[in-house]
């Protein structure tokens, strides 16, 4: 070999390896990649922002496709989102808990000691109470809670599909949380229509005042949500809203019977033909989230000395059917 040619190819071999761009960490790490998370982390992802599903540490073993997408239009889409476990939590920037109610302690617990004080957590399940306790575990951390109407499904393994398009308002628990309008914004730019609400618990309260009229009377009675619509279930949602708005009252907060009722019934005429999630947590066996729906209501009811008489009938009743 000519000795510049064995010189060019030494150059060659010497050359330093070509380097990769490193990336950023994710800009979201979502805890909890069921139904709706699976379908955040793929509106996040899809809106440019980067995002990281936690995952159990008993799924490290299993197979982790890419997500299977399907959008509202029934397009899909083939997305590359990161996994990560209980190891890598020095990677979390702002953390999305995306479990049911009764699962977030047991989630959030392996990351105590761990999680910088300075990432600010997200809770986006159904029900309330459960922030209390996240800031009994987390007392240093923004703490932010949210509600959403986004309709998700699971239908495979690290498949999705979202099902309907609705609000999301997300607002402080704690007075550190209150700095961080910002991820309503970086919400907005995946969600569509997503806001800052300072005052969220008023929020929370009306969806919790739905749900505790629609998730237990569609789980007893095992009919669409369509059906609450109907005169058969009028005096049910006469008498639970005005205990509702008894309970909601003597929390401070705005409310009128008539119009609790009317906004159960245009959810249920929005969603006539939904299983609620309490009926289909029931049907297949699994925990319902009647603690953190219509528990939450009875004890603030105790708390004000409020008689809520058919609401606890409904919670005796699903808690009976569960066990
Ligand atoms: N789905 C909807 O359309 C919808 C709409 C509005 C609000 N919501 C509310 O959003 C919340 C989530 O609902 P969902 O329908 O998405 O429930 P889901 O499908 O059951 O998802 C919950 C996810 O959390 C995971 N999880 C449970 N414990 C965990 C742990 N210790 N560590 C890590 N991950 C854990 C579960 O993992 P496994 O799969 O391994 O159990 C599952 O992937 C609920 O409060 C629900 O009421 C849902």
């Amino acid at each position: 070999m000519p000795e510049d040619a064995s010189r060019r190819l030494d150059n060659e071999y010497m050359m330093p390896l070509r380097k990769t761009p490193l990336l950023p960490p994710p800009l979201w790490t979502l805890l909890g990649c069921g139904a709706l998370g699976g379908v955040f982390a793929s509106l996040l992802e899809q809106s440019g922002q980067r995002v990281q599903v936690l995952l159990r540490d008993a799924q490290r073993s299993r197979l982790h496709p890419d997500f299977d997408f399907i959008a509202l239009d029934s397009s899909h889409h083939l997305l590359g989102i990161t996994r990560c476990f209980t190891d890598q939590v020095a990677s979390v920037r702002r953390l999305l808990v995306m479990t049911k109610a009764h699962q977030v302690i047991t989630a959030l617990t392996p990351l105590v000691g761990k999680l910088s004080p300075a990432v600010p957590i997200v809770l986006l399940h159904n029900g309330m109470g459960v922030a209390e306790q996240v800031a009994r575990l987390f007392p240093d951390n923004p703490l932010l809670v949210g509600v959403t109407n986004h309709g998700a499904m699971r239908c495979g393994h690290f498949a999705y599909r979202h099902t309907g398009k609705g609000e999301t308002w997300v607002g402080p628990f704690n007075d550190a949380a209150k700095a961080y309008q910002n991820l309503a914004e970086d919400l907005a730019r995946a969600l569509g229509d997503a806001g800052w609400d300072e005052d969220i618990r008023q929020r929370q309260w009306q969806k919790l005042a739905i749900n505790c009229m629609v998730n237990p009377l569609t789980a007893l009675h095992k009919v669409k949500n369509g059906e609450l619509a109907t005169p058969r279930f009028a005096d049910a949602l006469d008498q639970l809203s005005v205990e509702l708005c008894d309970v909601m009252q003597a929390e401070g907060l705005h409310a009128s019977a008539e119009e609790l009722k009317r906004r159960t019934i245009t959810v249920c005429e929005l969603t006539a033909d939904n299983y609620s999630s309490m009926l289909q947590d029931m049907e297949a066996g699994r925990l319902t989230e009647i603690e953190s729906i219509t528990g939450f209501l009875l004890a603030r009811a105790d708390a004000h000395d409020i008689a809520v008489p058919v609401n606890r009938s409904l919670y005796h009743a699903i808690k009976e059917k569960q066990a």
